[in-house]
């Protein structure tokens, strides 16, 4: 199989620097040779600052790979699923490039954050950028653990990562969507502590998942836990994290999967809901900002795609 960038299926780091690109016109055969050089960039700073356990991911966005790479697409590469019911958004932005760089150490992800923006010179405009970190012990900053039920071990690749039989030339690749939130903190604050685990169908300090009977229909983990027509879980990796000053606050929401659909059935879940009226009650303390669908191809594909 295909190697697969290896920051899409990595360990939670403590630092991420998330950057978005928009390609100006006439720049895609540049663009091409940069995004083919970032992996060996990538690599050597991982090399230098070996401590600091660097990854980097870069991503292709929806609207703009026809333009990156006329040849051939993703079998399944679509746009963002944009939805709104009553007061719950998930609108869609849409960005050319993503570029995921974390590591233990905000000042490595600094410098290579800025060779990034070297190598891709006046060829792009930086249109959003997210400096984020791990909140205390993997919280989001709603204060409860986020990750836990993610896949583990090697699970991980085959959750993330399209398969051989599925899409030969785009195998090793994921397809990726990402949702910038902002909270409502003070509102959140205002509920009382299990008041904020019913939200999530989980406890807060010791992370204790409540027996499904005990989970209200409207819990995130209730929304979010789905299971396909055979009764096999319905899953996505995420690799988000929480970022923040002191004006806006909230989760930079990263899914990686095999397929774009289980992202879109978990959204669908906690906007829609499940036809009887149960929506995701998370969703009255945080908003999607934004949200975007890219496809971040195997690191065989981007090094033979220039050849
Ligand atoms: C579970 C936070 C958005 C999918 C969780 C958990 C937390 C959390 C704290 C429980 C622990 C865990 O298993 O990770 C948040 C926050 C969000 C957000 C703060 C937005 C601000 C989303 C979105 C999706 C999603 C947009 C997918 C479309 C999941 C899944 C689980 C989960 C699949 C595991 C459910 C289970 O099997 O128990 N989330 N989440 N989350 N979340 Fe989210």
């Amino acid at each position: 199989m295909a190697r697969e960038q290896f920051g899409i299926c990595a360990e939670p780091n403590l630092h991420g620097n998330y950057l978005l690109f928009n390609v100006l016109d006439d720049k895609n055969a540049f663009i091409r040779a940069a995004i083919s050089r970032l992996p060996k960039l990538f690599d050597n700073y991982a090399d230098q600052y070996s401590e600091a356990n660097l990854i980097g991911v870069v991503a292709i966005g929806e609207a703009y790979w026809d333009e990156f790479y006329p040849q051939a697409r993703p079998a399944l590469l679509a746009p963002f699923p944009a939805m709104h019911n009553d007061d719950r958004v998930a609108p869609m932005n849409s960005y050319d490039i993503y570029i995921e760089i974390r590591s233990d150490r905000a000042d490595v992800n600094h410098i290579v954050s800025t060779k990034v923006c070297q190598l891709l010179g006046d060829s792009v405009e930086l249109t959003e950028q997210i400096q984020a970190f791990r909140f205390l012990d993997g919280r989001d900053l709603t204060g409860f653990v986020d990750g836990t039920e993610n896949p583990k071990g090697l699970h991980r690749r085959e959750v993330a990562l399209v398969k051989d039989a599925d899409d030969i030339q785009f195998a090793g690749g994921s397809y990726l969507h990402t949702q910038r939130y902002q909270h409502n903190l003070s509102l959140w604050n205002s509920l009382a502590e299990h008041e904020q685990e019913d939200v999530y169908g989980r406890t807060k300090l010791d992370n204790i998942e409540f027996d499904s009977a005990d989970k209200a229909l409207t819990a995130h983990t209730k929304r979010t836990s789905l299971k396909d027509e055979q009764g096999k879980s319905i899953e996505i990796l995420r690799q988000s994290m929480p970022y923040g000053d002191m004006k806006r606050k909230g989760l930079f929401f990263v899914s990686y999967c095999h397929s774009p659909k289980p992202f879109e059935l978990m959204l669908n879940s906690m906007i829609h809901g499940d036809g009887h009226g149960h929506c995701d009650h998370l969703l009255k303390y945080t908003e999607a900002e934004t949200g975007s669908a890219f496809f971040a191809p195997s690191l065989t594909f981007l090094a033979q795609m220039v050849d």
